[in-house]
C-alpha cells in the first residue's frame, strides 16, 4: 500500500487472505515518495516467489501501475477512498491503464480490499488445492449465512 493511512482499509485485504490461509507480505511502499524502493521491491517479487501483487492507493493512484510496469506477476489495484474525490480518482488512474500493462481493479475501499484478496486466492487455487478448498468453504458459509438471516 501507499501509505500507513491505508492500512484502516486493507488490514480487511489481510484478514480475508489469512481466511484463506494465504501467506502475505504486507508493505507501505510508494510509486512517489519511495520510487526506489517500489523498483527493487516489486522487481525482486517474482524471484522471491511472490504470487499476485496486490497494490493499495489513493488519489493520483500510480503504484498499481507501477508495480505492473516491473513484474510480470499479476497485480490487482484497490482504489483508496480519497478524501477529495471519494476515491474515483484513485479509480480512474488505476482503471485507465494504457493498452500492454494491465492492473486488476476493484471496487474502491473495503468491498474493494476484500475482492483482491479472494480474486488472488482465485488465481492461487488454480494450482493450490488447500486454498481452493478454503475458497469453496468461504463460498458455502457466505451463501449459508444468507439462506438463514431473518429480518426482525
Ligand atoms: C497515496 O496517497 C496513498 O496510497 C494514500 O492513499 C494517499 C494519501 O497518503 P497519505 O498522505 O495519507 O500518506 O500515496
Amino acid at each position: 500500500m501507499g501509505s500507513t493511512s491505508d492500512w484502516e482499509t486493507m488490514q480487511f485485504c489481510v484478514q480475508t487472505l489469512e481466511q484463506l490461509g494465504v501467506a502475505c507480505e504486507k508493505r507501505v511502499i510508494s510509486a512517489h515518495r519511495t520510487p526506489q524502493l517500489a523498483f527493487e521491491w516489486c522487481g525482486s517479487a517474482e524471484a522471491r516467489g511472490l504470487k499476485v501483487i496486490i497494490a493499495a492507493a489513493g488519489g493520483a493512484a500510480h503504484l498499481a501501475g507501477v508495480a505492473a510496469a516491473l513484474t510480470p506477476l499479476p497485480v490487482l489495484g484497490v482504489p483508496m477512498e480519497s478524501a477529495s474525490l471519494k476515491g474515483l480518482d484513485s479509480l480512474l488512474s488505476m482503471v485507465q491503464m494504457p493498452g500492454g500493462v494491465p492492473v486488476g481493479t476493484f471496487a474502491i475501499g473495503k468491498p474493494g480490499a476484500i475482492n483482491a484478496a479472494l480474486f488472488a486466492g482465485a488465481i492461487l487455487a488454480l494450482s493450490d488445492p488447500a486454498v481452493k478448498k478454503a475458497l469453496d468453504d468461504f463460498r458455502a458459509a457466505q451463501s449459508r449465512k444468507v439462506a438463514e438471516s431473518r429480518l426482525p
